[in-house]
């Protein structure tokens, strides 16, 4: 209701001021008693080793930092992604860089991994009280070679690997040049292989196993969904989330900022990251966890994501145009099973 008075004030703001204006918000309703607290009630799912309160969670990009985690746990989700992070701070793209397509209830970003760096995030977490379930989401800086890539996740997962829930390897951002190649299968197996022999060594430097989780693109051919999917199970991945922003405009084409380039998120991505779930679905048979994220702008759609196969959600662009009802309602009907009156 309230969010309902305040959009039209937040969408007439620049998208990076509404931005920061609506975390000073939502810390002010968090102070007033306004917001629930804490996780909406739901039987805990079970997955990675993790008890999540519930299924419905915000997607990585909103705190790149984890400067609101406390804010945002109020909100009532069940699970918090921080980051994208890289392994030192970096500016990001050029202003202007986030677009909105109200039309399309769609986002278009190229922000390129604007975030403080990694110690930073660790100490904003440190300093949180929030003590629910955290991924954090990792990757490589602009200036670190492709070729090069995996040193950086392995500094990330190295720095991150005891402050974290769980961790994703982000190498589905089309905002950082040719990090989507490390999808395939060559690339993949190696970045898997080397993480997944660094996780080993780590649980028994921490005795905590924290499990890793792959990000994706919506934007493969169903044969390269195959054969990911396939080196998900050979390496024992933990997780998968899919997906990432699209690099297509199918929806949104005659509208202002269309041609604007990066990511599409939003009502115009959920087909197509549903049709990804479904998919990896059909070979993971659930042994690995998917996490489904992508265009979920209502309850129904988080029900979809979980009918294609996700075990869990996460919200971002649906947060922007419905406001933090939308995680009541998700997890009313996807949780509960009962409908919103
Ligand atoms: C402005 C913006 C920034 C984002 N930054 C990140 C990021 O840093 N790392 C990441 O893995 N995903 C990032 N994402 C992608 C979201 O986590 C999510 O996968 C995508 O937006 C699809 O979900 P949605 O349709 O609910 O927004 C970003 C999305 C937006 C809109």
């Amino acid at each position: 209701m309230l969010y309902t008075l305040l959009r039209p004030l937040l969408f007439k703001l620049p998208p990076e001021t509404a931005h920061r204006a609506t975390f000073y918000l939502i810390e002010q309703a968090r102070k007033l008693g306004l917001l629930p607290g804490h996780p909406f009630a739901c039987q805990p799912r079970h997955l990675m080793g993790l008890d999540f309160p519930n299924p419905v969670g915000l997607a990585a990009g909103l705190d790149k930092n984890g400067e609101y985690l406390d804010a945002l746990s109020a909100l009532g989700f069940g699970f918090i992604e921080v980051g994208t992070v890289t392994p030192q701070p970096q500016p990001g793209n050029a202003l202007p860089r986030l677009f909105r397509i109200p039309q399309a209830e769609a986002i278009i970003n190229r922000m390129g991994f604007n975030n403080h760096g990694v110690d930073q995030l660790i100490d904003n977490i440190k300093s949180a009280n929030y003590k629910g379930i955290l991924g954090i989401n990792i990757g490589k800086n602009f200036a670190t070679p492709i070729e090069k890539a995996v040193d950086d996740y392995l500094i990330c997962l190295r720095k991150v690997y005891d402050y974290a829930s769980y961790i994703t390897i982000n190498i589905s951002s089309p905002n950082t040049k040719n990090l989507r190649q490390l999808q395939n299968t060559e690339e993949l197996e190696n970045l898997l292989q080397q993480l997944k022999s660094e996780q080993k060594k780590l649980t028994g430097t921490y005795g905590k196993y924290t499990p890793l989780v792959i990000k994706i693109a919506p934007d493969l051919e169903l044969e390269q969904i195959d054969a990911l999917a396939g080196l998900l199970l050979k390496h024992q991945v933990d997780g998968v989330i899919a997906t990432n922003t699209t690099l297509s405009r199918v929806g949104v084409e005659k509208f202002a900022n269309a041609q604007q380039s990066g990511g599409l998120s939003g009502a115009p991505l959920a087909p197509r990251a549903t049709a990804v779930i479904h998919r990896l679905q059909t070979t993971l048979q659930g042994v690995i966890p998917i996490i489904g994220v992508g265009g979920i702008m209502s309850a129904t759609d988080a029900k979809d994501k979980i009918a294609a196969g996700a075990s869990l959600v996460q919200v971002y662009s649906g947060l922007i145009y419905h406001g933090p009802n939308l995680v009541r309602d998700a997890v009313q009907v996807v949780c509960l099973g009962t409908d919103i009156k």
